[in-house]
């Protein structure tokens, strides 16, 4: 398989972790680029749940695995979930983390916390990860690099003037208590032998995958992108396929895939606009059918029908030529399914995705299409396409521009029909 971009071209939680599990065995390596322990990628393997937040899912099929430089490290979550693998028998290998990534430290998750209180009835809804906090630092040129862990004396130089700063502006500002330098950095430091070992040079790396085929792994999904999202209820990183080369420092290829993972109706989590969003009976149903909880932190997703207007939109800016649809069988033996197929503002259809002010205001132009049953999903593994899923997987090419390449049926590997070799 050629080197891919795999991103969520909705709000997330498209299912993104299976579909890169199954990618990754064509691949050589696989790449995060964006983000950070906010992500939820679930992969099913046995029967077994695997639910990865910092770790490429290219780690569970033994493949070079690489955490870019535009992804914030929570190193302590890092560890984590390097032992909670461990403990189910899978033993990290190719790591490699760029050591100009940002490290996120304990106290980005508290102030995400307190940042989050405050803001009142004006909450974003975020995982409490610690993100928005994290790339504040990065981009207001304080944050600690992975790659300030390799000179111990210059890394505890580095924190002790960070815990000062901290200590002196975010706790009197917040009100909040100040962190004890002595027994932060002690913390820091036994972190820091254990994950020295994956740090590298990003130049490095890049060259010694220069003829090796790539899945970049995107997290969350282009409407939650910081630029093309629905700020400010977005995440703080780039989702988008654009990032992928500049989120690993590896040189842009010629010849790539951009796959979109789309789930078949909407979720989002946390605040913000949903112009798709479901009637109360509707979503409950949905969120029950569809197990829609938060695989980061538990919480019921909104749900709504599949928005081809958004996806149009999201399709088009990434140049997205193949998609994944997911969860599929949700929708199988239901009365009628709704898609959303435009936009109107007062009586007028708009012709391009609106900014969030604008899009507050839009009210969804709906298409009421025939559902499937679980027959037809069954049928589905014998190379038998029933009229109502061709018709919507039609629909969704053509509103994309893009081929439907993969369903998947269910959490399993092998519930996934390919409708296409990739
Ligand atoms: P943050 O990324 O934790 O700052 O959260 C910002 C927004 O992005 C919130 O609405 C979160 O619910 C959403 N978000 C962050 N990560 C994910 C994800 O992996 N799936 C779905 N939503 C996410």
């Amino acid at each position: 398989m050629k080197t891919s971009i795999i991103i969520g071209m909705q709000w997330g939680d498209e299912g993104k972790g299976k579909i890169v599990d199954v990618l990754a065995k064509k691949t050589d390596a696989v790449a995060r680029y964006q983000g950070g322990a906010n992500a939820g990628h679930t992969v099913v393997i046995n029967n077994k749940k695997f639910v990865l937040h910092l770790l490429p899912t290219g780690v569970l099929q033994n493949k070079i695995s690489i955490i870019g430089n535009g992804v914030v490290v929570d190193i302590e979550e890092l560890l984590n979930e390097i032992n909670m693998l461990k403990k189910q028998g899978i033993n990290i290998k190719d790591l490699f983390i760029s050591e100009r990534a940002s490290i996120l430290l304990p106290t980005h998750k508290i102030l995400d916390r307190t940042k989050e209180k405050s803001r009142g009835k004006n909450k974003i809804g975020t995982t409490k990860k610690g993100i928005g906090p994290a790339y504040i630092d990065k981009y207001g040129r304080k944050a600690l690099k992975m790659g300030d862990m390799r000179n111990k004396k210059l890394f505890i130089e580095k924190l002790k003037k960070y815990i000062h700063n901290f200590n002196n502006n975010e706790v009197k500002f917040y009100k909040i208590k100040k962190v004890n330098e002595k027994e932060f950095i002690e913390k820091i430091l036994i972190m820091r032998k254990h994950i020295l070992k994956y740090i590298v040079n990003t130049d490095f790396l890049a060259r010694n995958l220069e003829n090796k085929n790539i899945l970049f792994e995107g997290a969350q999904g282009v409407m939650l992108d910081i630029d093309f999202g629905t700020y400010p209820y977005v995440t703080s990183s780039h989702p988008v396929s654009l990032y992928a080369f500049a989120g690993t420092g590896i040189p842009f290829r010629k010849n790539f895939n951009v796959i979109g993972i789309v789930k078949a109706y909407t979720t989002r989590v946390g605040e913000g606009v949903f112009p798709t969003r479901m009637s109360k009976i509707d979503e409950k149903n949905m969120r029950k059918k569809g197990g829609e909880f938060g695989a980061t932190t538990g919480r019921p997703r909104n749900c709504g029908w599949l928005d081809l207007f958004a996806l149009k939109y999201a399709a088009f800016l990434n140049n997205v030529n193949k998609i994944a649809l997911t969860k599929m069988d949700i929708l199988s033996d239901t009365k009628y399914i709704n898609v959303c197929i435009g936009y109107k503002k007062g009586n007028k259809k708009i012709d391009y995705y609106p900014y969030t002010n604008e899009l507050n205001k839009v009210k969804p132009i709906y298409k009421k299409m025939k559902s499937w049953t679980s027959k037809d999903m069954e049928n589905l593994k014998n190379g038998k396409i029933a009229k109502p899923i061709k018709d919507y997987i039609k629909l969704i090419e053509k509103y994309t521009n893009a081929k439907v390449s993969m369903l998947s049926t269910g959490p399993r590997r092998k519930d996934i029909i390919y409708l296409e070799k990739l």
